[in-house]
């Protein structure tokens, strides 16, 4: 499933997060890359244990703590810390490759399994030329462009790639999760389910059936999930 979630950042908290990025010491983005996918990447990221880092990061966790439509959709049971990027200049693309299905966090030696890939996209779309995130996957190839603190949620299985940045900077935050419900399209139906029981409530209050339909969604992800 590919699902844009808008205005994960508040516009206070994209500043604050643009703020602690401009003075980061960015190093070359194939520091985190696999043997394959550091063959086509070239951009710049920021060490994750730097201080600019550290806060912005403490900043994207907290929104994406509060942010409901990104949890139902991904159930996360782990999010690997978020990390930033930068494309412009000579370091502007990242060519087709698929992420790695397991990570190591480097700060606890714990594992994350990549079921869902995010991107949290921090410069506006005007501000850069070029840049779009190209995802292949069943459902064909999406290029996808958002506005400074939305958010693009994307099977981690899927081929991708960044085209060349041709003009200005391009910033984003990017992570994965380890999700409660492995199975992709058990997560869809999940989502979806939600998604309507939301909408019955919305129109209709606290129905008896929206109360029946609510308890078959907990009673599925109590079947499905692994907390
Ligand atoms: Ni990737």
């Amino acid at each position: 499933m590919l699902l844009h979630v808008p205005q994960v950042l508040t516009a206070a908290e994209l500043q604050r997060v643009r703020a602690a990025l401009s003075r980061g010491e960015w190093v070359d983005g194939r520091v985190t890359a696999g043997s394959q996918s550091a063959q086509t990447k070239n951009n710049q990221q920021l060490p994750d244990d730097c201080a600019s880092a550290v806060q912005a990061r403490a900043l994207v966790l907290e929104a994406l703590g509060r942010c409901a439509l990104f949890f139902t959709a991904a159930l996360p049971r782990t999010i690997y810390p978020p990390l930033f990027n930068r494309y412009g200049g000579s370091a502007n693309a990242f060519g087709n490759h698929v992420d790695n299905a397991v990570r190591t966090v480097a700060a606890t030696g714990s594992r994350v399994r990549t079921d869902v890939s995010a991107t949290l996209f921090l410069s506006a779309p005007e501000e850069y030329a070029g840049g779009e995130l190209v995802i292949e996957d069943t459902f064909g190839t999406k290029s996808v462009k958002l506005p400074a603190g939305d958010l693009i949620l994307y099977p981690s299985s899927s081929v991708h790639r960044v085209e060349a940045v041709t003009r200005g900077t391009r910033l984003a935050s990017f992570f994965w999760i380890q999700s409660m419900v492995r199975e992709a399209e058990r997560r869809r139906l999940l989502f979806d389910m939600d998604m309507a029981i939301l909408a019955l409530r919305t129109d209709f209050g606290e129905i008896a059936p929206a109360v029946s339909l609510t308890a078959c969604y907990h009673n599925l992800l109590r079947m499905w999930a692994e907390a």
